[in-house]
């Protein structure tokens, strides 16, 4: 799997410095709240387990499903919900975590749908952000790192399903795409 890997973007060591900032930075934002931190799955898992042990506060976990890439390298444009959330977040903080923002539309589709159920406040931790990539116009409020207009892979970010296992982030050799 490492040998499909063009390049290292972030190393574990990176990503464990970014996890501990934001953690802080969040901590310390949300003093005397208990937000409601909702992983978007699955490109998120690993960020949301590793930034949420790094925060001194109470906090409430719950997950998200939503699809809007097919596999493949392209966003396919609309957002579909594929597992919602088992809490009420009317009256509550909550803080979506996101592996990237790239077009910015499943970011949009989610801030609109907890602002339509209730929420006293919508927040948004991703760990890369793609500026490049924006169709939409949303802005994450905490951000681990800007990225280039590159596909990535590792640390939950996956290729046709694979990869997400990768400690690291990183860019995928072309022949990967071009063999399939
Ligand atoms: P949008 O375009 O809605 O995309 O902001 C957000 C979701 O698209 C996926 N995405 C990627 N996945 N490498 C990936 O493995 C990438 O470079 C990439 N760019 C976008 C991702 O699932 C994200 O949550
Ligand atoms: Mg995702």
């Amino acid at each position: 799997m490492n040998n499909d890997i063009l390049k290292t973007l972030y190393s574990e060591e990176d990503i464990k410095q970014a996890c501990q900032k934001l953690g802080q930075q969040i901590s310390e934002d949300y003093k005397g709240k208990t937000p409601i931190v909702i992983g978007v799955l699955k490109g998120a898992i690993f960020f949301m387990t590793d930034i949420v042990r790094e925060m001194d506060i109470y906090t409430k976990l719950d997950f998200i499903d939503v699809s809007s890439y097919n596999g493949g390298t392209e966003s396919s444009g609309s957002v579909k919900l594929i597992k919602d959330i088992d809490v009420d977040v009317n009256g509550k903080d909550v803080i979506f975590m996101e592996d990237i923002i790239d077009t910015g539309r499943t970011l949009k589709y989610l801030k609109e749908l907890l602002a339509d159920r209730g929420a006293n406040s919508i927040k948004v931790c991703t760990l890369m952000d793609k500026p490049e990539g924006r169709v939409v116009e949303v802005k994450a409020d905490y951000v681990g790192f800007e990225v280039p207009n590159e596909f990535v892979v590792g640390y939950g970010l996956d290729y046709d399903g694979k990869y997400r296992n990768l400690p690291y982030v990183g860019v995928l050799k072309p022949k990967i795409y071009s063999d399939q």
